[in-house]
């Protein structure tokens, strides 16, 4: 079966509320109709609400950029996967980069994150990638290999099937240096090969490996049309409506 590609705009810490409901003013003429693939929005959890009730019947999903753990407790600032499907978020982005390098996030806590967003049916995207020192040491395959056991550690293939990997090379993001097509292919097979060995050839040949790192309009098509990249998570380039919009129709 072939893997429906998903396009993620991940605002990060950008637009109020009103600012995001006028964002969506303006994307969703941009993708009506869209089918070929699956869009999704992550603003951050002050908008959640106002672009969900703005996206209703669009067929575009909404995504949270971070969640706790927990169902629920004494955890002050954190937001439970209860709460995020509670409003109707579909997503959650797990394990950025920005989260593992300001908020101490590790594989192991996103791990266990990962296993509440499953247990929660909320679509895990979860990220991995090697920073440029690890890239010129010629370590992005030992990194990808130890993120992406780290992540999946005590988790079987059925309970994996609806997670969605994000291949985000740190040394592309936000610096408007795009990993190549190949290189991102390449790394997209070292995910894929270890998800094969460790869930098995039908989750990882099933299994949607996203790129992001400075994707934008005019590397989008040639980002997408490798076989293995099944989508994008996009930064700066989503932060614009109509930006976002050339991106969803490459
Ligand atoms: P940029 O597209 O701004 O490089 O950000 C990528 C990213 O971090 C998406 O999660």
């Amino acid at each position: 079966m072939p893997r429906k590609p998903l396009i993620a705009a991940n605002w990060k810490m950008y637009k109020t509320p009103a600012q995001a409901q006028e964002y969506v003013k303006l994307f969703l003429p941009l993708v009506a109709n869209h089918e070929r693939d699956e869009v999704v929005l992550c603003p951050s959890f002050t908008s959640l609400s106002v672009v969900i009730a703005a996206v209703t019947g669009s067929g575009v999903g909404v995504g949270a950029q971070n969640m706790y753990s927990a169902e629920e407790g004494a955890f002050t600032g954190e937001t439970s996967p209860l709460m995020l499907k509670a409003i109707g978020a579909t997503h959650v982005i797990l394990g950025h980069s920005e989260r593992r390098q300001y908020f101490a996030e590790t594989d192991e806590s996103v791990n266990r994150k990962l296993k509440m967003a499953l247990k929660h049916e909320l679509t895990p995207i979860v990220c991995v990638g090697e920073v440029l020192a690890e890239r010129e040491a010629g370590k992005t395959e030992e990194v990808l290999l130890r993120q992406t056991r780290g992540v999946l550690a005590g988790i079987t293939a059925a309970e994996a099937a609806p997670m969605v990997i994000a291949y985000e090379p740190v040394w592309a993001i936000g610096t408007g240096k795009t990993a190549t097509p190949q290189i991102a292919s390449e790394a997209h097979r070292v995910i894929r090969g270890e998800v094969e060995k460790l869930l098995g050839a039908e989750t990882a040949a099933a299994l949607r490996i996203l790129y992001g790192g400075s994707v934008k309009p005019d590397n989008a098509t040639a980002l997408m049309a490798e076989e293995e990249i099944d989508g994008a998570l996009v930064g700066g380039a989503s932060l614009d409506a109509q930006s976002f919009g050339k991106i969803v129709n490459y």
